[in-house]
């Protein structure tokens, strides 16, 4: 027997400890929580992709009375991002939520298991680390690749 240690380590920072580009990505995805439709969970999640070609693209969660039918913010960003530039690569990204209260959420919402596979598809076209920035009132999580947060990926059939 062997055992594997699947270790994650991530750097939880203040918005002033961001780099400029980062602080844009961040205001994106801040921004794009604006244009959230959530009408049956009023959760509103706003997501941001930098892209190789300094384009930022924003998505946020859109919801439907047939609740599966909805789809999350990094899902509608990244699918947006594929579909408009398609030789485009991934550099960063930024998630952002506001809970209820139309406050940003204390600590910082991560994304659901599905957009983190769909998110590590565009980090395997990008080649390298896409680090991910997960945005909460008092924090921001700065996580150093999709990879990072979805060990024991499916990758291959
Ligand atoms: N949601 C996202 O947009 N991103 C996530 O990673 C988690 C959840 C949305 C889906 C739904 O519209 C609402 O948040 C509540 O689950």
């Amino acid at each position: 027997m062997k055992e594997i240690d699947l270790t994650l380590r991530i750097e939880s920072v203040a918005f002033d400890e961001l780099s400029d580009r980062e602080r844009r990505l961040v205001e994106a995805a801040l921004a794009a929580t604006e244009r959230a439709y959530a009408p049956y969970s009023h959760f509103c999640v706003g997501a941001a992709i930098l892209l190789d070609n300094g384009e930022i693209i924003e998505g946020a969660n859109q919801e439907n009375v047939a609740y599966p039918s909805g789809t999350c913010a990094e899902r509608s960003a990244c699918f947006y991002a594929g579909a408009r530039y398609p030789e485009a690569r991934f550099e960063c990204i930024a998630v952002a939520a506001r809970g209820t209260d139309g406050l940003l959420t204390p600590l910082p919402t991560a994304p659901c298991g599905a957009c983190r596979q769909a998110l590590l598809e565009y980090e395997g076209l990008a080649g390298h680390p896409v680090p991910v920035l997960l945005v909460g009132r008092g924090t921001i999580y700065r996580i150093p690749s999709v990879q990072s947060l979805l060990p024991l990926a499916f990758t291959e059939f």
